[in-house]
């Protein structure tokens, strides 16, 4: 590998960043990550790793002398031959992404003597790679390749999906660019794609947004299991053996949350409609999916008949079980309308971080989950934790004023349930 080492220059330390400066350290690269967050910096120099990531600790740490940190983007791309682009693109008001951070990484490459690449990893709206390409040109940096690599990894999975990927996308229309770009992941297994720069940057969004209608779909079927008694886990396990079809991402719950499908699904609506089409399937799933964590509080005041001065435990905070990730939650949703229709509100997580805005400051964290129930009126798994396999729901009913259990991603056996007392709700299964 060493005939092949580069040196890498990754701006954005976030997940995406940090978990592809340690995966390319770990293939032999040199890298040199930036960031603007001084704090961020001081802690990776320290060998401190700012976020949680299943295996990036241990990977930085074992290859930390071909990684260094950085507040400076000129030291950052000083001797690099590649430059990663991994910052974030958050959305507008409009739901447009916010390219702001990319098009100041792109300003400070101006000095980069050695660079033979810029590759953009973010995920920004189709089109922009041809403006970076414009701009790269208009700065005198014309002999530099362009190139689109966007990421397919999971939360909690991150590292793995790195170096085990299903493939590895390239766009770029220069040759020697693709040669390059795609011999950075040289000792990855996978099928390298490549492709025009503004088909990479549609396989991102397209991918995700259908990762997302496959989840609202199957979180639609389960509605209409519900009225009519039929099970969606059956339903689903049935369906998805059917191989043009397949089982994942077809667990009915609360919706889907994170950084990544409910900003990637509107990036996409609103570029379609900037350029004149009403995305009609993607309007739906967006709607359907905010729907989905309200019209769950709506069922179990039906349950109740009344929220207000109900003791609700909420069960799991963070989008999805192994990170400590709280954007765009369902659970903060539920936890506003919860609070909205007058219940008090336990919690308990294992690795959502002290919250100390709304809805969060409202409700009381517990420690433990046989706490959080402790006293309550009704309990829901809004996150499917692990924990919440092991617990001893048994003994958690007498801890319970009523035992209201409403399992919201179908994780516990509703028989067992019932035999221990409990009245089960669950998402498109008979209770
Ligand atoms: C997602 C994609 O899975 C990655 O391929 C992509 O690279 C990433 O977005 C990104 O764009 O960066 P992530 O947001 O980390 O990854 O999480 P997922 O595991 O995909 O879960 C997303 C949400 O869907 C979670 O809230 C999860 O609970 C929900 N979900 C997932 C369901 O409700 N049902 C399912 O069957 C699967």
């Amino acid at each position: 590998m060493q005939g092949s080492a580069r040196n890498i220059a990754i701006f954005g330390a976030g997940y995406i960043g940090l978990v592809t400066a340690a995966c390319f350290a770990r293939l032999g690269h040199r890298v040199t990550v930036r960031d603007i967050q001084p704090e961020r910096v001081r802690l990776l120099q320290a060998g401190d790793v700012p976020i949680y990531e299943p295996g990036l600790g241990e990977l930085l740490a074992d290859n930390k002398e071909s990684l260094t940190y950085t507040l400076d983007a000129s030291e950052a791309v000083r001797d690099a031959h590649v430059a990663y682009i991994c910052v974030d693109t958050p959305p507008t008001a409009s739901g447009d992404a916010d390219l702001s951070r990319v098009w100041s990484v792109i300003d400070s490459l101006r000095g980069a003597t050695h660079l033979a690449a810029v590759v953009v990893k973010s995920t920004v709206p189709v089109g922009t790679g041809a403006r970076i390409r414009a701009a790269l040109d208009s700065a005198g940096l014309q002999h530099v390749g362009y190139a689109s690599n966007p990421e397919f990894t999971a939360e909690g999975r991150a590292v793995t999906d790195f170096l085990q990927p299903d493939r590895i996308v390239v766009g770029t229309d220069d040759p020697d660019t693709a040669e390059l770009v795609a011999g950075l992941h040289a000792g990855i297994h996978g099928p390298v794609q490549t492709m025009d720069v503004a088909s990479a940057e549609m396989v991102k969004l397209a991918s995700n947004a259908l990762l997302a209608t496959k989840i609202t779909f199957i979180n639609e079927i389960a509605t209409v299991c519900e009225a009519t008694g039929a099970d969606v886990t059956r339903v689903a396990d049935a369906v998805g053996l059917d191989h043009r079809l397949g089982r994942h991402f077809l667990n009915a719950g609360l919706g889907y949350g994170g950084s990544c499908f409910p900003k990637d699904s509107r990036a996409l609506r609103a570029m379609a409609s900037n350029s004149g089409y009403s995305f009609q399937l993607l309007n739906a799933v967006i709607e359907v999916n905010d729907l989905q964590p309200r019209r769950a509080v709506q069922r179990l005041k039906s349950e109740l008949g009344t929220l207000r001065d109900k003791r609700i435990a909420l069960l799991g905070m963070t989008f999805k079980p192994g990170t400590d990730d709280m954007r765009e939650a369902p659970s903060t949703v539920m936890a506003s309308r919860l609070l909205a229709e007058g219940a008090d509100l336990t919690c308990w997580d294992p690795m959502a971080r002290p919250a100390d805005t709304a809805p969060w400051n409202q409700a009381e964290r517990r420690p433990t989950v046989l706490e959080a129930l402790t006293g309550a009126d009704a309990a829901v798994i809004v996150t499917e934790w692990h924990d919440l396999l092991d617990t001893d729901w048994a003994a958690a009913r007498s801890l319970m004023r009523t035992p209201v259990l409403f399992d919201g991603r179908n994780v516990l056996d509703p028989d067992t349930l019932g035999r221990f007392g409990y009245t089960c709700m669950s998402v498109g299964r008979a209770t």
